[in-house]
């Protein structure tokens, strides 16, 4: 269907007091062509409240290559648990083979994340969303003070849109805090990533993603070398409502 920026400004408001399963079932009953993008970690809630839901969706993941054993083992999980695909999208070899060769296997730590996440990431769902009409993401305002506390339910995703299309976005956890995620995991006995036993809270790439400690933000898990608020990849762009 075709969409406008106002359309998805409106339904942000109108939307944004419903629940997850709400939004979800708004997103998925709006677009037939729309996917859950899933990361291997506690964003897992979208498609166990998907499959409730009985709409047609469709998953895909992007697999870096540097993710942890424990989250390939979960994503394998959750596609037999739940008996659905799960589209796995690859970075280009050439592009890959070229950084790595010319800087090491670890150049993030020097360089930054951004290059390496740029390529590793951020090519292969631009590549995804190309073929998309809408997507459904886990991230909630309460992941980063810096980054994320206007991430709306529904938005227009002008990073990722082009001038012929505009792509559809979906937050529908936006407003649930990590404890209302983790009170559903518990209470439908949803499949958690095995990192989360070993004190990971928010999960990334393996080189990248490290536990926290009591009373340490989830973010400061994620590439904690660097500053607060250069904690983003480029799948997500501070958005304006
Ligand atoms: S990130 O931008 O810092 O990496 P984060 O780990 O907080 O993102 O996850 C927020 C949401 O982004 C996830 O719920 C998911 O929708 C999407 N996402 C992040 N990483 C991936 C991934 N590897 N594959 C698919 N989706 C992802
Ligand atoms: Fe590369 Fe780290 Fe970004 Fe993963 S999180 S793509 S390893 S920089």
């Amino acid at each position: 269907m075709a969409i406008t920026e106002s359309t998805l400004t409106d339904w942000a408001t109108e939307l944004d007091h419903k629940t997850p399963q709400e939004i979800l079932k708004h997103a998925l009953t709006s677009f037939s062509n729309i996917g859950i993008s899933f990361s291997g970690a506690e964003d897992v809630v979208l498609i166990d409240m998907a499959v409730k839901s009985g709409h047609p969706f469709r998953v895909f993941t992007l697999d870096t290559g540097r993710l942890h054993a424990e989250t390939y083992r979960f994503i394998e999980k959750v596609r037999t648990h739940y008996g659905i695909s799960i589209e796995v999208c690859f970075p280009d070899p050439v592009a890959v083979e070229k950084m790595v060769n010319e800087k090491g296997l670890f150049s993030f730590y020097q360089d930054t994340h951004q290059e390496c996440c740029a390529i590793r990431k951020v090519g292969p769902l631009r590549k995804k969303l190309a073929t998309l009409d809408a997507w459904v993401t886990g991230q909630r305002k309460d992941q980063s003070p810096g980054t994320r506390m206007a991430v709306p339910v529904a938005q227009a995703d002008k990073a990722f849109s082009s001038p012929e299309r505009l792509l559809a976005k979906f937050n529908p956890l936006a407003n649930w805090s990590s404890e209302d995620v983790w009170a559903y995991i518990r209470a439908f006995d949803v499949p958690y990533n095995e990192l989360h036993e070993k004190g990971f809270v928010s999960i990334g790439c393996e080189p990248c993603t490290r536990p926290t400690l009591p009373g340490q933000h989830e973010r400061e898990g994620r590439w904690w070398w660097e500053e607060s608020t250069k904690k983003e990849c480029g799948l997500h762009v501070t958005p304006s409502k």
